[in-house]
């Protein structure tokens, strides 16, 4: 049986729709639209294009959108100094520092240097610990578009054995706490990991994010098991991502495409989260 194709754009723009509505009603009231801070540091072409989505993005929902740009030859104290400004200033609701940085930034410092009450990334220690713990509250853009995919198609994921493949602190490892969070038995899987293909063949939800195009086969992946491809590369003027969607999307039932799977609600769910910064920082102080 054919997979359901995730329509990413669709899902997205429902989310949106809700957001700008919100925004709207609450900046009416309060005299004043969200606000947040995009920098961008140097010009790699995707962070650019990414950056660029996320402004166009927050203008079409009604939030005020900031963007900092830097060459990749800034000094550390300048971004720390960048930040600190933006943490003191009122009409800022969220900040986000576009990933990876120069290696000679340091890229932790800079993320530890975000008011975890403005961090709508997700990617400072008390959120990424607030996730550890069962608290979340800002939560990565990318984890939580997963989840609302997993959510409206109505994948039950208590009791599921998800495979993550990658690790990383922008996708593999908040998705793995969501999931455990939700009672999945997750199995985290990376580039080291041997025999890949008998971790992710035993996966009823089944979750890309290893940056590697094709990595994904068809004898990998089990029938009807849940594909989740949060890969985005370039080959030969084309975006791929990490499954092999030809072989791999018959046996699936439910897959996301690349372009238009998970990519649109990434930017979807940064909209959600500097409007509910929005709305915490506005809330009366107990
Ligand atoms: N680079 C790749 N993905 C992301 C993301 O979700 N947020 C930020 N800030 N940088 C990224």
């Amino acid at each position: 049986m054919a997979a359901q194709v995730v329509d990413g754009k669709a899902i997205a723009g429902a989310i949106r729709r809700e957001v700008q509505a919100e925004t709207q009603t609450l900046a009416a009231k309060r005299g004043r639209r969200p606000g947040l801070a995009v920098i961008l540091v140097g010009e790699d072409p995707a962070s650019v294009t990414y950056v660029r989505n996320k402004v166009k993005a927050c203008e079409e929902v009604g939030i005020k959108s900031v963007q900092i740009h830097r060459p990749a030859t800034v000094a550390r104290e300048e971004l720390l100094d960048i930040i600190h400004g933006l943490n003191k200033d009122e009409t800022i609701d969220g900040i986000l520092v576009q990933l990876p940085l120069p290696l000679h930034i340091g890229e932790r410092s800079i993320l530890e240097a975000v008011d975890p009450a403005k961090d709508v990334d997700g990617f400072h220690p008390s959120n990424l610990g607030g996730l550890l713990t069962g608290n979340p509250f800002f939560v990565a853009s990318t984890p939580l578009g997963i989840m609302e995919v997993l959510d409206r198609f109505g994948v039950v994921v208590e009791g599921k054995h998800a495979v993550i493949v990658g690790w990383s602190t922008i996708v593999g490892k908040p998705t793995a706490f969501l999931l455990l969070e939700r009672r999945a038995t997750v199995t985290v899987c990376q580039e080291w990991t041997r025999t890949l293909a008998q971790h992710t063949q035993q996966a009823d939800i089944l979750i890309v994010a290893a940056g590697k195009p094709g990595l994904v086969r068809e004898d990998m992946v089990k029938e009807g098991a849940v594909v989740i491809d949060v890969g985005i590369n370039r080959v030969e003027g084309r975006l791929v991502g990490d499954v092999d969607f030809a072989s791999v999307s018959p046996k699936a039932s439910v897959i996301t495409p690349v372009p238009g799977g998970v990519g649109p609600l990434t930017v979807a769910m940064l909209l959600k989260s500097t409007l509910m910064a929005y709305k915490a920082r506005n809330a009366p102080k107990k």
